[in-house]
């Protein structure tokens, strides 16, 4: 691709750089949830394919996974999948429902069970996923990294146990009290299997990985240190061999920041709940940051929308580094115009 002075389009670095703790003027953006529902591009292809059909066929994945970085100009491709993905590989039945979100079915309960899961093979189990990362890497070869991604074990433990969604937590938490030894066992084999597909992922070219704890925030500190962080970190630590930035996201994680901090990974995400300058109050100024707008926000008149992003991107200056986006995935109700005007608002006034 050339440029409008007819430059050959230089490999745009700003999210891997800021990732090893640079400050880059503008700093570099993307999107939790950027290929959905809200974007008309993407409603074209999930209109003629079911979810998990597009996760599977990766010239499928890899046309969603760039409509973002054509659409809106952001600084980072991330993978289009699912979390849930590496756990039908495992054994575990995975549906998504219109309507209902995703069901695994049946929930792993008892012992016998969890007996009936086991670990995978990457390359044998998901091969769509890495044809998809080296499909995409060609593609977007010239233009901006590619991000991997996976649930941490705590989130994925909570899909297997409840079966689906849930409000309570009441199964993972019965579990996790009630049969610690079960629970334990279940969240080594998910982290064995969560490192294997990270591993394979960044061998077969992704360029920086995140990890998805959704739902670690419905545990208090003592309980996350005992039943979710352990795991986290050994993730971490395994994935250190790759040399690749690794990204930790717990969401609604604000009373643990400083234990999320130790998990070790080289970037933490925030959601909107926790300021990045409570963050770096509390855990100094060394740490880089990844977010953290309300994607609510995005419903806000551009003068509001403006204010808020300036916010961020200020508190941002105050982190060794700061890579903008959203607290949690984008809404399928947002606007188009919304999230690109954010995108071009986080670049200008960063600039
Ligand atoms: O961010 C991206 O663009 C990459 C792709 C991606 C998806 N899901 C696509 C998706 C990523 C990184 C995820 C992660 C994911 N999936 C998480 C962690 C992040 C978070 O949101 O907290 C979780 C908890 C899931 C589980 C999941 N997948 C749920 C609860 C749902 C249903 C919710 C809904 O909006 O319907 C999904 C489905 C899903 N994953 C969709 C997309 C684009 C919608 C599928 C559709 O088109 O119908």
């Amino acid at each position: 691709m050339t440029t409008d002075n007819g430059q050959l389009d230089q490999f745009n670095d700003s999210f891997l750089r800021a990732c090893a703790g640079e400050r880059t003027t503008p700093v570099p953006v993307w999107f939790m949830r950027q290929a959905g529902r809200y974007m008309p591009e993407y409603q074209a292809v999930r209109g003629k394919h079911d979810f998990l059909t597009m996760c599977k066929r990766p010239e499928l994945a890899a046309e969603v996974t760039i409509q973002p970085v054509d659409i809106l100009g952001v600084d980072a491709a991330i993978l289009f999948s699912d979390i849930l993905i590496p756990l039908e590989a495992m054994g575990a039945g995975l549906s998504f429902q219109e309507g209902r979100g995703p069901v695994l079915s049946p929930p792993i309960r008892s012992r016998q069970q969890f007996q009936e899961l086991h670990g995978i093979d990457p390359y044998e189990d998901l091969p769509f996923v890495m044809e998809a990362i080296r499909m995409l890497r060609k593609e977007l070869e010239g233009r901006v990294p590619l991000i991997g991604f996976a649930g941490a074990p705590f989130t994925l433990a909570s899909y297997l146990i409840e079966g689906g969604t849930t409000k309570s937590f009441v199964n993972i938490k019965r579990m996790a009290f009630e049969d610690p030894k079960l629970f334990h066992d279940l969240m080594s084999l998910i982290t064995g299997v969560t490192i294997d597909y990270l591993t394979a992922q960044a061998e077969a070219g992704a360029q920086a990985l995140q990890l998805f704890d959704t739902w670690a925030g419905v545990l208090g500190r003592a309980d996350y240190e005992a039943f979710a962080l352990p795991y986290a970190k050994r993730i971490v630590q395994a994935l250190k061999q790759q040399n690749i930035p690794f990204i930790y996201f717990v969401f609604n994680g604000g009373h643990l920041i400083d234990l999320v901090k130790s998990a070790g990974a080289d970037v933490m995400a925030l959601d909107w709940r926790t300021d990045i300058a409570h963050a770096t109050g509390h855990l100094g100024s060394d740490i880089v940051v990844q977010g953290n707008l309300d994607p609510a926000a995005l419903f806000l008149p551009e003068d509001e929308l403006r204010q808020r992003i300036s916010r961020i991107l200020q508190q941002g200056r105050g982190a060794k580094a700061h890579i903008f986006n959203l607290g949690h995935g984008i809404m399928p109700e947002i606007p188009v115009e919304k999230v690109k005007m954010a995108v071009d608002l986080a670049h200008q006034l960063s600039a």
